[in-house]
């Protein structure tokens, strides 16, 4: 059984205009130590999927169909008050993409932390809680001294890390991060990410790592899930996705990254923009953007399909991806006219 499994989640905004389908089928499964890469461009999806799993969607978000199941049980059931006591923290806990609205800015951070710690595990002393903090601070390149600092004393960056001690500070089984690096330095990067690789040896921690930066996600995850406009058009160990993608987006997406292809020089985008996933319809939602499209691509969604052990593909040329790979490999390939 899987730590976290996650069955065709559908997570829509409701708009005046209808709904926003920001997560809509979505399966992907997380063993305990594993960390898993959710990668994609902004407005994917990717922090859709996390508020899912922990219940933190905006009023406005709704998960309107599938399941999410940890240990087991589908805790997409469970009332929002349940989750809360339960799962929320305990089990699973989140480090938000904007670290400073994770922090209430009335108590000092090192109080918030004490005060989490000690919720989930009751038995825990306040000077203890206080001193795994201070040691976590320490882990995190945060002064110790930091504990007793407001909210607003911290810089973004500071307070992204005072955010992942309070991730780390109360032992979940799963960790959801959501970029939490973006405001650090290299340094401070890789600091963290090792603290972060210690405590899962440790004590079999998963988690799921979502970031647009593709070099953390190949030196870190063990396997890598690609989202395009709400959906995961593939997914795989992270050594077949970085070295043997099938699907045009991907194979699009390492373009955009040259320390992964050695040998390209040329830093490239994949031109055109995001698709509108206000009630986008049948069909591929990377058509209009995918060189590789024809009339099937406009007309069928393609569906989750396994290409060997593991790796799961949607895309209607799947089977062709050798020759796929071959031609997004030429630059020219990637160019518009306009
Ligand atoms: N509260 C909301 N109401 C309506 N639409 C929303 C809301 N929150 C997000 N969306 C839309 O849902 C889609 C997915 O957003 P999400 O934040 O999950 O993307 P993301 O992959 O995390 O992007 P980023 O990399 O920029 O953080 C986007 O089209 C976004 O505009
Ligand atoms: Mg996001």
């Amino acid at each position: 059984m899987s730590k976290l499994e996650l069955d065709d989640l559908r997570t829509y905004y409701r708009m005046e205009e209808g709904w926003i389908e920001a997560a809509d089928g979505v399966s992907l499964s997380l063993e305990a130590n594993e960390t898993l890469g959710l990668v994609g461009e902004s407005g994917s999806g990717k922090s859709t999927v996390a508020k899912s799993i922990i219940r933190l969607l905006p009023d406005n978000g709704e998960i309107v169909d599938g399941s999410i199941r940890f240990d087991g049980e589908d805790i997409t059931e469970l009332s929002k008050r349940e989750l809360r006591r339960r799962i929320r923290w305990k089990e699973i806990s989140m480090i938000p993409q904007s670290a400073m609205n994770g922090f209430d800015p009335v108590y000092t951070v090192g109080e918030q932390i004490v005060q989490a710690i000690r919720t989930h595990e009751s038995d825990v002393s306040k000077a203890e809680a206080r001193e795994r903090t201070k040691e976590l601070f320490d882990d995190l390149g945060l002064d110790e001294e930091r504990v007793d600092d407001y909210p607003h004393q911290f810089s973004g960056g500071m307070a992204q890390r005072a955010m992942i001690a309070l991730a780390l500070a109360v032992d979940p089984s799963v960790i959801l991060a959501d970029e939490p690096t973006t405001a650090l330095d290299v340094v401070i990067q890789d600091r963290i990410l090792g603290t972060i690789k210690e405590m899962q040896d440790e004590l079999g921690t998963a988690m799921v790592l979502i970031t647009h930066d593709m070099s953390v996600v190949s030196e870190t995850c063990d396997t890598i899930a690609v989202m395009y406009g709400g959906r995961v058009v593939e997914r795989a160990d992270a050594e077949t996705i970085i070295k043997r993608p099938k699907h045009p987006y991907t194979l699009g997406l390492r373009n955009a990254f040259p320390d992964i292809t050695a040998d390209s020089q040329e830093l490239v985008s994949i031109p055109g923009s995001p698709p509108d996933l206000l009630e986008p319809g049948e069909g591929c939602r990377f058509a209009p953007r995918c060189p590789f499209a024809e009339d099937r691509c406009w007309e069928e969604t393609p569906q989750p399909e396994t290409h060997g052990d593991g790796h799961v593909v949607e895309c209607h040329r799947a089977d062709e991806a050798e020759y796929l790979r071959k031609e997004a490999n030429r630059p020219e390939t990637w160019r518009t006219d306009d």
